[in-house]
């Protein structure tokens, strides 16, 4: 990766002349099946870019509780695009449902929100990266078509969700207007996401886009990065599941104060409840003195995620580690 960054061809991309950033852009467009694609300096930016294409001020956008673009994205949907999210809480591990969503739609009247937009997360992260049935996707587009609101995904960690349900990711994507992915997660690049959709938004993202200060010039350095990472790094997120399970396992099978619910282990991430709560920053300090590195999720949960630079061997010790700790 570092080969290909070194030796990317680049040019001015605010003047869209870095073929590095054209080429990702088009790749990352055909493997999703979109018109076009933009690339962006992060998710955050990638997924508000989308709610400012979908949106005009005063709408409302549903989403689940537990969704990135509303707890971790600083309230930009509300000072950017000057829209309401409408968080619902999903019946299922995150993951909701049509008739989750049915009675969050609005009524059509001129004193209530307009429902523009539906945003989905796939994996879902504070859920644990559990995965959306495809088939619940369908239900819900088929809603939202008939209820004239769109559909964008958050598939920040799309990769991981066609590894586990071994769909491709145009079988998730067609069911949305827009999908944002991410290069720099479990691909491992450096820096980078990508919003798609049909050309027109895109070229309306991409105005936005320097509104918002991210044109970047001779960005082909980093997107070659992100290229070779959705090139090559895709097929072994197989490794990093297969390793989050082990980790999930050695600690679900010990008699150690933790506790990990099984159901949720589907794709990298792994959620950790301590019984008997001790202080959580106490923990991760312990934990990362022994050099095991977990952070804290949400709902007094400690979070450990598997990625392309920790080992099979590495996983297993730090599952040890955590039962040794806390047994
Ligand atoms: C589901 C999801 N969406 C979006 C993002 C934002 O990505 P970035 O950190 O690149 O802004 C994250 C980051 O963790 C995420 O988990």
């Amino acid at each position: 990766m570092r080969n290909a960054m070194a030796e990317a061809e680049v040019g001015d991309d605010v003047f869209s002349e870095d073929p590095t950033v054209r080429q990702l852009e088009e790749e990352v467009a055909s493997v999703l099946g979109k018109e076009a694609a933009l690339y962006t300096p992060s998710g955050c930016m990638a997924n508000q870019l989308a709610l400012a294409v979908h949106t005009m001020e005063g709408d409302e956008v549903i989403l689940e509780a537990d969704a990135h673009i509303f707890n971790y994205e600083t309230t930009a949907a509300s000072f950017l695009s000057r829209v309401q999210l409408f968080p619902v809480k999903a019946a299922d591990r995150g993951l909701l449902s049509a008739e989750d969503i049915l009675p969050a739609i609005r009524e059509k009247a001129y004193y209530m929100p307009v429902t523009r937009l539906i945003a989905l997360e796939n994996t879902h992260n504070r859920a644990g990266g559990t995965v959306y049935p495809l088939e619940r996707i369908r239900e819900i587009s088929i809603l939202a078509k008939k209820q004239e609101v769109q559909m964008h995904l958050d598939g920040a960690r799309l990769w991981n969700a066609c590894t586990f349900s071994g769909h491709e990711p145009k079988d998730y994507a067609q069911h949305f207007d827009t999908v944002s992915v991410c290069f720099s997660k479990g691909l491992g690049a450096p820096v980078g996401s990508a919003i798609t959709g049909p050309k027109e938004w895109i070229t309306k993202a991409r105005r936005y886009r320097k509104i918002w200060g991210g044109g970047m010039r001779q960005a082909g350095i980093i997107a070659a990065g992100a290229l070779f990472a959705l090139r090559n790094n895709r097929e072994r997120l197989t490794e990093d599941h297969a390793n989050a399970r082990r980790f999930a396992e050695i600690i679900f099978e010990s008699s150690s104060r933790v506790e990990v619910d099984m159901k949720r282990v589907e794709t990298n991430i792994v959620l950790l409840k301590m019984e008997g709560g001790p202080d959580l920053q106490h923990a991760l300090a312990m934990l990362k003195e022994r050099g095991v590195l977990l952070s804290l999720g949400s709902h007094g949960l400690l979070r450990a995620v598997t990625h392309l630079d920790v080992t099979r061997e590495q996983c297993e010790q730090a599952a040890r580690t955590v039962c040794e700790l806390f047994g």
